[in-house]
């Protein structure tokens, strides 16, 4: 029988391209200076990071490093080093919208300021995202059987849930 799509890590790798979508959105409200809008997608894109990252470091990562070891430049240790980086970068960026919110003003060369200072936080998530879907995705999907798939994938919705 055909693998269906729900078996396959593709599932998980598909959050990618969501969250980048909704940091876009919270950038689009910062450029029309609609900082309740702002917050609101950046909390949903920090809620969703935080959750894709929870199910990678304690489901993914350490079957992936139980199975591959470093293929092709990916190790569990880089993805968490990546991880830990990620979750410093989007500290500041809360850290600067919690002062914008605080001073109740913004500036149109504030929003300028914001958002480049986000461009930082894009490109680690891109070079991740990409680290991902080349070496540590496809890998898992070739590694595990259908059986296994299915149950690793269980787990992750589960983890959600609970
Ligand atoms: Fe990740
Ligand atoms: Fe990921």
């Amino acid at each position: 029988m055909a693998d269906s799509p729900s078996d396959t890590f593709l599932e998980i790798e598909q959050d990618h391209e969501r969250l980048q979508e909704t940091l876009l959105l919270h950038q689009d409200a910062m450029v029309r200076r609609d900082l309740p809008a702002a917050r609101r997608y950046w909390d949903e894109f920090c809620e969703e990071l935080r959750d894709h990252m929870q199910i990678e470091d304690e489901i993914l990562i350490p079957e992936f490093a139980r199975l591959a070891g470093s293929p092709n430049g990916c190790s569990p240790e880089i993805l968490n080093a990546e991880h830990r980086k990620i979750e410093r970068l989007i500290e500041r960026s809360e850290v600067r919208l919690l002062a914008h919110e605080a001073s109740g003003t913004l500036e149109p060369r504030q929003v300028v300021l914001h958002i480049e200072e986000e461009r930082t936080l894009k490109e680690v998530l891109d070079h991740h995202h990409t680290r991902e879907g080349t070496a540590f995705f496809p890998v898992l999907d070739a590694l595990l059987s259908q059986d296994q798939r299915r149950r690793l994938l269980e787990r992750c919705r589960k983890l959600l849930v609970d």
